[in-house]
C-alpha cells in the first residue's frame, strides 16, 4: 500500500535545533552513533515500534517505515544555535549525560556542530549569561537573521528540507495576550515595535521557520506557537506546527497512571509531584517566573483526564502540585516523587507512591528524533496546523482554546491518534480496534 498524496522522503533532511544542550547534543550524539552501528535509539518509536494494518486475514505488524515514508538516520545533517559558543562535543561531554566512550567515536561529526548565535534576551532566561548572541536592532531584525541563518543552512548542506526543533531552556511564562497574539498582524506590528515583553525569541525561531517553509516544534512549554497568529501562520504558509513540552519523566508517568484510576472509576483527593534534578534546566527553572511557564503545562495533565464535571463524585476538588527542586548533585539524573492519594469504595481513602529514577536527557532524545521524523513526514503529507496526533509526546498538547477545544493527554487515546496518522500516511485506513 501507498498513499500517492504523501511524498517521498528524498534527499537529505536538515535537523535546526535550537539550544545545544544535554538533551540536544545527547540526541545528535545517538543519531551519529547509532548510524555507525555502535548504539541503538531505545525508547524511538520510529526505529522500533511496530503497528498493525489491515484487519482480519490481510492484517500485519509494520516498523511505521514499512508502512510510510520516513526519512532515514543516515541522511539527517544537524545544524544549532546557542547562547553559549562552545560546539556540540564539548557541550556533549559538558552536560556530563553521556559517557565519554559513547561520545568519543563521532567525535569529530559532533566537533563540525558549532552553534549559530542565539536570538536571546537574557530577560527571558536571567540565569543565562553565554555571549553567542545576534546583535539585533529590534524583533523583527532577530526573526530575519534567523530566516537568513536558515536559507544559509540549506545553501551550505544542499539539504531538501529542514525541521526546527525547539530545545532551548524554558522562558518566562508569555500568556496569550488578545491585543498580541491573535493575529497575524498584530504578531508583525508587535515585532516591528519591538515589544519586547510580548515577543519571546522564540517567536522570532517560529515565525522565521514558518516563513521559511520548516515545520517548527517546541520541546520547551513556552508559549511560542501556542498562539491564535502562529496557528494563522501555519495554515497560510501551509507548514505544519507541534507542541509543547516533551513529556518525558514524570508526566508521562502521570499520564500512563491516570487513566487507570479514570477507568476503574476510583476517586481522586490529591496528586503530590515533586522532583530534583540539577542540570541546566533545573537551574532556568528555578528562577520562579521560567518554573511558572513549566508549571503551567504540568498541571494541565491531570485535570483533561480526571474530569469534575464528567464524575463530580470522584474527581471534585482533588489538590494537584507540582514541584521541582535545583539539586546540582543529581545533575540529570532525575527523581521523581508521586504521592496520590485515592479513595474507593465507600470512600475508603488509599494511597499510591511511585519513586521514579530518570535520566532526563535519556527520556527526551528520542521524542526529538521521533517527532522530528513525524513532522517532516506531516510535512511531506501535506498538513499544517497544529499537528495532534503527535500528542502522544507532549506534555501540553495544543488545541484551539479559543474555541473551547480540549487536548488529548490520555496516553492511551494518544497512541491511538498515532498510529492512525502512520495508518492514513501509508494509504491504510484508520481504526480503533484494540491489539
Ligand atoms: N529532558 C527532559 O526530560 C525535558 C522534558 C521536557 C522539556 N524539556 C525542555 O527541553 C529544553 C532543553 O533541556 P536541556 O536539559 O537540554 O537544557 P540545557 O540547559 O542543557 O540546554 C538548553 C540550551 O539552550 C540554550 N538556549 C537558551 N535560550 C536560547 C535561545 N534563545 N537560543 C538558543 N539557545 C538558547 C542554553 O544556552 C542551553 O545551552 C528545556 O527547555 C527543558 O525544559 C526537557
Amino acid at each position: 500500500m501507498s498513499n500517492p498524496n504523501v511524498k517521498p522522503a528524498t534527499g537529505k533532511l536538515g535537523i535546526m535545533v535550537v539550544g545545544l544542550g544535554a538533551v540536544s547534543t545527547t540526541f545528535m550524539t545517538g543519531v551519529m552513533m547509532t548510524r555507525k552501528g555502535l548504539a541503538k535509539p531505545i525508547g524511538s518509536m520510529t526505529q522500533y515500534d511496530k503497528i498493525r494494518v489491515g484487519r482480519g486475514e490481510n492484517k500485519k505488524y509494520l516498523h511505521y517505515n514499512e508502512i510510510a515514508p520516513i526519512a532515514k538516520l543516515d541522511d539527517i545533517v544537524f545544524a544549532a544555535w546557542d547562547v553559549y559558543p562552545v560546539n556540540a562535543y564539548e557541550s556533549a561531554i559538558n552536560a556530563e549525560v553521556l559517557k565519554e566512550k559513547d561520545i568519543e567515536p563521532v567525535k569529530d561529526e559532533l566537533m563540525k556542530i558549532k552553534p549559530l548565535k542565539a536570538a536571546f534576551d537574557k530577560n527571558y532566561a536571567k540565569r543565562l549569561d553565554g555571549d553567542n548572541v545576534k546583535q539585533c536592532k529590534d524583533r523583527w531584525d532577530m526573526m530575519e537573521q534567523v530566516r537568513e541563518d536558515i536559507r544559509n543552512f540549506k545553501k551550505e548542506t544542499g539539504v531538501d528540507r529542514v525541521v526546527v526543533l525547539w530545545a532551548a531552556s524554558t522562558e518566562i511564562y508569555v500568556a496569550p495576550d488578545k491585543n498580541v497574539h491573535y493575529t497575524i498582524e498584530q504578531l508583525e506590528a508587535a515585532m516591528k515595535a519591538n515589544d519586547v515583553d510580548h515577543i519571546a525569541p522564540s517567536m522570532c525561531y517560529a515565525y522565521a521557520a514558518l516563513k521559511e517553509g520548516c515545520p517548527f516544534i517546541m520541546g520547551a512549554p513556552n508559549t511560542t506557537v501556542d498562539i491564535p497568529a502562529m496557528w494563522q501562520l501555519s495554515e497560510e504558509t501551509k507548514v505544519p506546527i507541534a507542541g509543547k513540552d516533551f513529556k518525558t519523566g514524570q508526566t508521562l508517568v502521570k499520564s500512563g497512571f491516570a487513566p487507570i484510576i479514570g477507568t476503574r472509576m476510583l476517586g481522586l483527593s490529591g496528586w503530590f509531584s515533586t522532583n530534583i534534578l540539577g542540570n541546566r534546566d533545573g537551574l532556568v527553572l528555578d528562577e520562579p517566573a521560567n518554573f511558572r511557564t513549566k508549571e503551567v503545562s504540568k498541571l494541565s495533565t491531570l485535570e483533561s483526564i480526571l474530569v469534575a464535571e464528567e464524575q463530580p463524585d470522584l474527581y471534585t476538588d482533588y489538590f494537584h502540585k507540582v514541584r521541582i527542586n535545583y539539586y546540582p548533585p543529581r545533575n540529570d539524573n532525575k527523581e521523581g516523587w508521586d504521592n496520590i492519594d485515592i479513595f474507593g469504595w465507600m470512600g475508603y481513602p488509599m494511597q499510591i507512591k511511585i519513586n521514579f529514577l530518570c535520566r532526563d536527557s535519556i527520556l527526551a532524545a528520542p521524542l526529538c528524533l521521533d517527532l522530528c521524523l513525524l513532522m517532516d513526514l506531516a510535512h511531506r503529507a501535506g498538513c499544517y496546523g497544529t499537528q495532534r496526533f503527535l500528542s502522544f509526546f507532549l506534555k501540553s498538547p495544543m488545541h484551539d482554546y479559543t474555541k473551547d477545544e480540549v487536548p488529548v493527554n490520555d496516553l492511551f487515546k494518544q497512541y491511538v491518534m498515532l498510529k492512525n496518522f502512520i495508518r492514513e500516511a501509508g494509504g491504510y485506513e484508520a481504526d480503533q480496534e484494540i491489539d
